[in-house]
C-alpha cells in the first residue's frame, strides 16, 4: 500500500496534457493503479487522476460504491478505472454543481458540466468501456478527465460568488482530509 503525495494547484505538472497508455498488463501499470486507489481512499476522494500524483498518463479512477464523508449527499458511482478516455456530451444541456478537488484543498466551487455524457476508454486489462451516464456520475468523469488535459475545476468556475472555503460554505462537512 502506497499513499502518494497529491500535487497541489500551482504545480506545473498538473497543467500537462497526459500521454496515452500503450502497454497493458504490465507491472508498472499495476503499481500505478494500486497507488491511485490507495491514495484516493486515504483522502476520501471521489476520484483521482494520474497527473495528480505526478504520473503523466491518461489514467483516472473514480467512484466510491459506498458512503463518502466528503460527498455525503452524492449518489453512488461504481468504482471504475478508465484509461485513454474519450468523452462525448449527449445533448447540449449543462447543469451547475458544487465540486472540490484533492489538488485544491479546502475549497469548493460551482462548476457547469454537461448533464449527460458518453464516455469510452479502456479498463486495466485493455478491454473497452462504453457508458452513457448523467448527473453526478457524468460530473465526476468530466472533472477527472479534465485533469488529463491540464484543467483544474477553478478554471471552469464562472460565478466566483459561489467559490470559497469548504468550512465556511458547508460548516460541519467532513473535509478534514483536504
Ligand atoms: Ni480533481
Amino acid at each position: 500500500m502506497t499513499v502518494r503525495e497529491i500535487l497541489k494547484m500551482g504545480d506545473p505538472r498538473l497543467l500537462r496534457v497526459a500521454q496515452p497508455v500503450t502497454h497493458f498488463n504490465t507491472p508498472e501499470l499495476e503499481v500505478l493503479l494500486q497507488d491511485l486507489d490507495d491514495t484516493m481512499q486515504a483522502a476520501n476522494g471521489a476520484g483521482l487522476a494520474a497527473p495528480q500524483i505526478g504520473v503523466d498518463l491518461q489514467v483516472v479512477i473514480f467512484g466510491s460504491g459506498e458512503f463518502n464523508p466528503r460527498y455525503p449527499d452524492a449518489p453512488v458511482v461504481p468504482r471504475t478505472v478508465l484509461i485513454n478516455p474519450v468523452l462525448t456530451p449527449v445533448g447540449d444541456a449543462q447543469e451547475d454543481g458544487w465540486e472540490g478537488c484533492l489538488s485544491v484543498p479546502g475549497l469548493r466551487g460551482v462548476v457547469p458540466r454537461y448533464q449527460r455524457l458518453r464516455y469510452q476508454g479502456l479498463d486495466p486489462q485493455g478491454q473497452p468501456i462504453d457508458r452513457t451516464v448523467e448527473g453526478f456520475h457524468a460530473r465526476v468523469v468530466q472533472h477527472e478527465c479534465d485533469h488529463l488535459v491540464g484543467v483544474l475545476y477553478p478554471m471552469r468556475v464562472r460565478d466566483f460568488s459561489r467559490f470559497g472555503f469548504t468550512e465556511v460554505l458547508f460548516p460541519g462537512l467532513d473535509d478534514a482530509d483536504d
